[in-house]
């Protein structure tokens, strides 16, 4: 376990949010085509877990969930994940949301996870802290991590870097898209620890 008795710093008014993604030495998350995933090892897979087991709610993009909401339900459904809840004193079940502004745009299957928040996501954040939820994991993509940054919404990045290069093309997303901070804006982390794991390391940085 990467990160065993990992504890957050308490916000007030608002969840702590964190993110967790893995990318390749030329800092690419994702290729919009066959053949590029897995990026990451069984350990990141793991790490995956373990990150989803700390938090009160999970919430992908609409994206994302279009690739990956099923297999997220499977896994979040599993008897191994829920018994390593248990452990560490959460509810068994893991709340699921996936944005979209768009009504219907996702499999059937996903529709009770669908939320639509109108307006801005600081909104969301006030609403799910008043469901109780304290600490936030977004797993992205991209787009929807990129929303939360442009609202000063991420606290903390669990990045593992793969000893892979992909190159750049149109089709190759990098951590954040949609958006470009201006030079005053630009975030800024300091980093709370490395660990390397054969030929990958796992960074965990928070903003200032
Ligand atoms: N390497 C990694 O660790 C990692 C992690 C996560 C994802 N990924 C990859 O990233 C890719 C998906 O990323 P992506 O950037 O294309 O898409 P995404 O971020 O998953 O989803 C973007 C969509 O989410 C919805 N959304 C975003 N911000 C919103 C907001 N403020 N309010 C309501 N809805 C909002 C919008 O849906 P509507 O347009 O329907 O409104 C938007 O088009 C996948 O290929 C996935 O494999 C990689």
């Amino acid at each position: 376990m990467l990160y065993s008795d990992l504890k957050f710093p308490k916000k007030v008014g608002r969840p702590f949010f964190y993110t967790n993604f893995v990318a390749t030495l030329d800092g690419k998350v994702a290729v919009k085509k066959p053949g590029y995933f897995p990026i990451g090892s069984k350990t990141d897979y793991q790490t995956l877990v373990q990150l989803r087991s700390y938090a009160d709610c999970l919430i992908h993009g609409k994206n994302l969930a279009g690739e990956f909401g099923e297999i997220t339900l499977q896994s979040l459904n599993k008897i191994s994940f829920k018994k390593l809840r248990r452990k560490l004193g959460k509810q068994e079940n893991l709340p699921y949301l996936i944005l979209t502004k768009h009504i219907g745009s996702l499999p059937k299957s996903l529709g009770a996870n669908v939320i639509h928040p109108p307006g801005r996501i600081f909104g969301l954040a006030k609403y799910l802290y008043s469901k109780g939820y304290k600490n936030i994991l977004v797993e992205g993509g991209p787009t929807l991590l990129g929303s939360f940054l442009k609202e000063n919404l991420i606290d903390e990045f669990f990045l593992t870097i793969a000893p892979k290069i992909f190159g750049s093309g149109k089709d190759t997303l990098t951590l954040v898209e949609g958006v470009l901070f201006p030079p005053t804006k630009i975030k800024r982390l300091k980093l709370i620890s490395f660990k390397q794991i054969h030929n990958e390391i796992y960074l965990r940085y928070r903003t200032i």
